[in-house]
């Protein structure tokens, strides 16, 4: 039986940045896979390199080594089939909502397959909660609704994978767990995969099929977790609450492992 070609694939990827005769290794050796419709959460502290790990799957930065593979194909540049999300929502604040929204479609790939703008645009602030409020500009939305839009704008290509940055790291507790419930409703709809980056562990294991966790310098992947617990997830269940208290003991000893190990967690 042959097995799928995973929707992403990272292999061995590296990244060094030279600074006055100096090299600064951020990651090191990084390897993961995602599937269709999969969530994969990398989590790790501030500065372990997660932004530009993501940064470089993207297409955004160039590797020192390894392979970043979408759809079976070599990536070195950004591809139309997938989206980005940052934690800064980053609209143009002289458009209003619906054409921050429409900025998502206005480039060529859009425009080939024939995409009814309009259409697309009315659906994607739709499914995002935001279809009342398409007139309003920036500097009129709260840090939700931006992060709304921007979710939006990226989903109105329908892109099969979404790269994010801590998309929910400048919200109020209320405001992100209520994101965070959406993205998974949004993206099991649509089939989409998810790798987000987050140094949040409750957000981890509340919307990651798998969590990676990163350490610094260099960053390395040292923990997977595939975690089998349908959605929606209750966030005091307690094995939930047992693997957070383990993460972040993990993480404060910083103590270092040299073989990844895999851990199957249904609960
Ligand atoms: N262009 C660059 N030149 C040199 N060092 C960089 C550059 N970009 C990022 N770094 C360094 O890489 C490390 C990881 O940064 P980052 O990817 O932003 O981490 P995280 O997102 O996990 O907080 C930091 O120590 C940062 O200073
Ligand atoms: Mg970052």
């Amino acid at each position: 039986m042959s097995v799928p070609v995973p929707l992403l694939s990272v292999q061995g990827l590296t990244k060094h940045f030279s600074s006055r005769g100096s090299t600064l290794a951020v990651f090191e050796d990084v390897s993961f896979e995602v599937q269709q419709g999969e969530i994969v959460c990398l989590l790790g502290p501030s500065g372990c390199g997660k932004s530009t790990l993501l940064q470089t799957v993207a297409g955004l930065q160039s590797a020192t080594a390894g392979e970043v593979c979408f759809a079976g194909r070599s990536l070195r540049s950004p591809h139309p089939e997938m989206g980005l999300v940052f934690q800064d929502a980053n609209l143009l604040p002289w458009l209003n909502v619906w054409q921050n929204v429409a900025l998502g479609l206005r480039l060529r790939a859009g425009r080939k397959q024939g995409v009814n703008v309009a259409n697309a645009v009315n659906r994607s602030l739709q499914s995002v909660g935001l279809d009342g409020f398409a007139r309003l500009y920036p500097h009129q939305l709260s840090g939700g609704m931006a992060q709304r839009a921007a979710l939006a704008r990226a989903l109105v290509r329908q892109p099969r994978l979404l790269l994010m940055d801590e998309p929910f790291a400048a919200l109020d507790a209320f405001t992100r767990r209520h994101l965070q419930s959406l993205l998974v409703q949004l993206v099991r709809e649509r089939d989409t995969a998810v790798l987000l980056v987050t140094h949040d562990i409750d957000e981890a294991l509340f919307i990651g099929d798998q969590v990676l966790l990163m350490t610094a310098r260099p960053g390395r992947i040292e923990r997977e977790w595939h975690i089998q617990t349908p959605h929606p997830r209750w966030r005091h269940d307690e094995q939930m609450l047992s693997l957070h208290a383990y993460i972040l003991e993990h993480l404060s000893q910083h103590s270092w492992v040299n073989e990844r190990e895999v851990v199957t967690w249904e609960i």
